[in-house]
């Protein structure tokens, strides 16, 4: 088990290791098939117990991009449906694949797996954390803005999902300034913002939540937002619309922005909810680069976590 290392938060990075993956990322994109780690084919296999698009399409094309095979199921359709323990589903799947990319509902059950796996357990999206959505993001605000560090970045929505969870943690590790806006009782977890604020002392940013979107948003040079509902709160019983509405990116909130601002949506978008189709379809929109991106980053974030087996 030893020198296997994971991916199931942003901080299981450095900031030094995450830029490293950026840079592999960026010769990726300009050089799809030029590592070729999983040639064999050796195979990684892929996990949803929710829905995906991009997730699925990414890591299945990037998979096979470095030479790989993809064993792509649903989770309910294995015997983790039927309740075999997440420990003896590490060790089983560690005799076959080179590494495990699992989309879940708690992070305690990717704790569990990686607890015993011998391969990398990737984070596909749990609960509490989208960690390689937001490699993808900072790959695009990277290439958009021509730098990570001192960039003010304002997430708008609910600051308790995985999205703001990530974005803070990632983006603290990326030296960039994130500001969470989010209604009452949707704030970020107070650890995560205890690990973020971590992450912003060593960095030399700073991370803030705010109630306010507007002057959130005053001067920033990037704005994202995500669903106010995410995957398995759709019964919650919570207002998740009426709280929401003044945290919508629409161009007037876009226009207290800075001029050359961008905006990102990890997608799917529900259109006239959280961002209306004005700010999605302009020109300071970059979400299809973004989702794009998902490809190029997680490629070099496998080729990483490859690379470091001992
Ligand atoms: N952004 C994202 O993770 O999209 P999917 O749910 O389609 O994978
Ligand atoms: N916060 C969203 C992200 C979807 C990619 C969800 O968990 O549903």
């Amino acid at each position: 088990m030893s020198g296997v290392r994971h991916f199931l938060r942003d901080d299981d990075l450095s900031p030094a290791e995450q830029a490293q993956v950026l840079a592999l990322a960026a010769d990726l994109k300009a050089a799809p098939y030029s590592r070729r780690p999983l040639e064999g084919p050796r195979a990684v296999g892929v996990i949803f117990e929710k829905n995906s698009t991009r997730t699925r399409f990414s890591f299945e094309v990037g998979i096979a991009q470095l030479g790989g095979h993809a064993v792509v199921v649903d989770g309910r359709s294995t015997q983790l449906g039927r309740e075999e323990t997440l420990a003896d589903t590490g060790r089983v799947l560690s005799r076959f694949v080179d590494a495990v990319v699992w989309r879940t509902f708690g992070q305690d059950r990717l704790d569990e797996m990686a607890g015993t796996a011998t391969i990398p357990v990737i984070n596909a999206l749990s609960d509490e954390f989208h960690p390689c959505q937001v490699l993808a993001d900072l790959q695009t605000i990277a290439e958009h803005k021509g730098r990570l560090t001192g960039l003010n970045l304002t997430y708008l929505g609910d600051g308790a999902n995985n999205m703001a969870h990530s974005l803070l943690v990632g983006g603290a590790t990326a030296g960039l300034n994130v500001t969470v806006a989010a209604p009452a009782g949707f704030e970020p977890q107070h650890t995560v913002l205890a690990a973020a604020q971590a992450r912003a002392a060593e960095t030399g940013s700073c991370v803030r939540v705010c109630a306010d979107p507007r002057a959130a948003v005053d001067g920033a040079d990037v704005l994202v937002t995500d669903t106010w509902t995410s995957m398995g709160q759709e019964d919650d019983g919570l207002d998740r619309v009426g709280p929401f509405r003044p945290f919508r990116i629409d161009a007037a909130l876009l226009d207290r922005a800075d001029a050359a601002a961008v905006v990102l949506h990890c997608l799917p978008a529900h259109r006239g909810e959280e961002i209306t189709d004005e700010v999605l379809d302009g020109p300071r929109s970059v979400v299809w680069d973004e989702a794009e991106n998902r490809l190029h980053a997680q490629k070099a974030l496998l080729v990483w976590l490859l690379e470091q087996r001992t």
